[in-house]
């Protein structure tokens, strides 16, 4: 009998692979070689049932996906609109959840509300143009950042800034507030969309056993 292919995972680093991980233990999907933080090994290879998993950063999981050197992947909402790349999103995994808000100190609402032309830091350019050109049809300059984008209007580089918030302690702790929700966000599974063609049944069959879960 022809031996079946491997099906890879691709899985952004941090909290939601190992959320993800754990989900996949439940319905006996298991990758021991990964658990161990301290390896600095790329890929992970579970020989029995034919998978290969490797851990990669969030913003990169849709291009693995697309391209097809992973077949499935796990990665929050937020990444899948920013990064705008032609796959299926066939599954919301139900953790992971936060929103996409315009945050900001509480005196740059009136900004917002005369629509002012102001400045957005984000690490989200195309989310914060959809939002602020499409949807609210206001003219903003916006500052692409890679990280601590609460920085932002505390060192006067911005009026607002368009990032995730999910408990909400990274913006009290530095006196800065939800102004505008933008959306809602979680984490989701992702194919290939040649490998859902090609690998129908293990890919259904899979997605069926974790619908089952959540
Ligand atoms: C994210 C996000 C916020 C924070 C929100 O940053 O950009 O800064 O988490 O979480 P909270 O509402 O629970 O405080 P992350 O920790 O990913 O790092 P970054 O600032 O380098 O992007």
């Amino acid at each position: 009998m022809r031996e079946e292919r491997y099906l890879t995972f691709a899985l952004g680093k941090g909290r939601l692979a190992s959320k993800t991980l754990e989900l996949l233990e439940r319905i006996g999907i298991t990758c021991e070689e990964m658990k161990d933080k301290s390896s600095r090994k790329l890929i992970f290879v579970n020989e029995e049932l034919r998978l290969k998993f490797f851990l990669a950063k969030g913003p990169d999981i849709p291009t693995y996906v697309e391209y097809g050197a992973a077949d499935i992947g796990v990665v929050g909402s937020d990444t899948i609109m920013e990064e705008n790349r032609r796959i299926y999103e066939v599954l919301d995994l139900g953790f992971g959840k936060c929103r996409m808000c315009v945050c900001g100190r509480e005196d740059a609402a009136e900004l917002l509300r005369h629509h002012e032309m102001i400045r957005v830091a984000t690490k989200y350019p195309n989310i914060a143009k959809d939002y602020f050109f499409n949807k609210k049809h206001q003219t903003v300059d916006i500052i692409k950042l890679n990280g601590s984008i609460e920085l932002g209007p505390i060192v006067g580089l911005s009026d607002v800034i368009v990032d995730i918030v999910e408990t909400g302690s990274t913006l009290r702790e530095n006196g800065l507030q939800v102004l505008e929700e933008v959306c809602p966000l979680s984490a989701r599974m992702i194919v290939n969309q040649v490998s859902m063609q090609m690998e129908t049944e293990r890919i259904r069959s899979l997605i069926g056993q974790i619908r089952e879960l959540l």
